[in-house]
């Protein structure tokens, strides 16, 4: 017997009741980043109620890593869903809503976990046609930015020939995905710049050295680092969230405190930035007869879509029946693209009908998207199967 695209798509239909049963269960028990104890624990039972699914023991605080074994030998094929909550008080007013105060699955991490289920129990029904493995990555602490470096320092990559993985996109409607080659998510790093003057009476500022206009000279000047040093065909954002100084009206500090973010599409732009930033508030300090010192804090590279992954989860699609668009992308992080550092992968929008944006104390989606999320992964995994070379 060959595996049809119609198997996948009946079957999944089949599924729905149970993973709607399974998405509703986990947003109202949310859990946030590295808490997510409960979670890890009805994953590994939902996991354990599908025959022939082996749990990696690999000495996750939270998260699970568990694998399909197809009856051939072949490459293996990791898919990958997000796990964590967000600390948002839930006002979407659904029977199902939070029973957690304060937190709420406003990110659709729920349904990420259970399409990824779901596409498990659809492999694993087929494992004895399918040659090579399935690896699923139930990972925990996406929100901040450390649960993909978790699995990979805990070995979950291990073997894996190449990586899928989604996000469920508000404004698509079900049925639809948003997929794109190259650079998706930005690139997430932080900044932290010191300001070093000399504190004084603020009515005798000559006898000072203003730490709050240095500051304010150098967060106008880091504003032309993107326009002038970023080829306009490229994209980068940096944005200054936090000026900190003083602690009176009438006193000048003698130091200040910038902080925020930097993200870009393009390694070579990544990289060049810290230096760029470096040079412009050093400069603009000095000549104030102030000093300033960067303090730059790497986080994750940009989600970039390898082109043959990218093709695999088209034409997926297309079997599916789905509708293909070209992926908007956005200046948002993922950590995901770790992953991608290693194995090539492709992290695709799934289109849910949802009302509002992500992290909205409002945030819905539309749960027939459970069964298209579910047969589209478990026929990318196949396709995967039958075309990445093992490493
Ligand atoms: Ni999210």
């Amino acid at each position: 017997m060959t595996i049809t695209a119609s198997t996948f798509r009946e079957e999944a239909g089949r599924l729905q009741p149970k993973l709607v049963e399974i998405r509703r269960e986990l947003h109202q028990h949310p859990e946030l980043s590295q808490e997510e104890f409960e979670t890890t624990r009805r994953i590994r039972g939902w996991l354990e109620e599908i025959d022939g699914i082996r749990i990696l023991e690999l000495g996750l605080k939270t998260g699970v890593v568990a694998e399909i074994e197809g009856a051939m030998p072949g490459p293996t094929i990791a898919l990958r869903a997000d796990i964590d909550a967000l600390p948002v008080k839930e006002e979407t007013g659904l029977p199902f809503s939070s029973t957690i105060p304060g937190k709420m699955h406003a990110c659709g991490h729920d349904f990420h976990t259970a399409s990824i289920i779901g596409a498990a129990a659809l492999l694993q029904k087929q494992a004895p046609q399918l040659k090579g493995k399935i690896r699923l990555l139930f990972q925990p602490a996406e929100e901040r930015a450390v649960g993909a470096a978790e699995l990979i320092a805990a070995g979950a990559l291990n073997g894996v020939d190449a990586v899928l993985g989604m996000h469920n996109k508000p404004e698509l409607p079900v049925g639809t995905i948003g997929l794109r080659s190259g650079p998706l998510m930005a690139s997430v790093d932080r900044f932290e710049i010191s300001v070093s003057g000399k504190g004084g009476h603020a009515a005798i500022p000559d006898s000072a050295i203003d730490p709050v206009v240095v500051s304010s000279a150098i967060v106008t000047a880091l504003q032309s680092l993107v326009s002038r040093n970023v080829s306009p065909l490229d994209s980068a954002v940096v944005s200054v969230c936090r000026l900190e100084a003083g602690s009176t009206w009438n006193v000048i500090p003698d130091s200040a405190i910038l902080e925020g973010t930097v993200r870009t599409f393009q390694p070579e732009t990544r990289e060049r930035i810290p230096a760029l930033m470096q040079r412009i508030a050093e400069g603009v300090a000095q000549g104030y007869g102030a000093a300033a010192e960067l303090k730059w804090i790497p986080c994750i590279p940009a989600v970039n879509n390898h082109s043959e992954m990218t093709e695999i989860m088209r034409s997926a699609a297309l079997a599916q029946g789905l509708n293909v668009v070209e992926a908007a992308p956005t200046m948002g992080g993922e950590d995901f693209s770790l992953y991608q550092e290693k194995v090539p992968g492709c992290f695709i929008w799934m289109g849910t009908s949802g009302t509002e944006e992500w992290h909205h104390p409002k945030f819905t989606l539309h749960e027939d998207a459970l069964a298209v999320s579910a047969a589209l992964f478990a026929e990318a995994a196949v396709l995967a199967l039958a075309s990445v070379q093992m490493k």
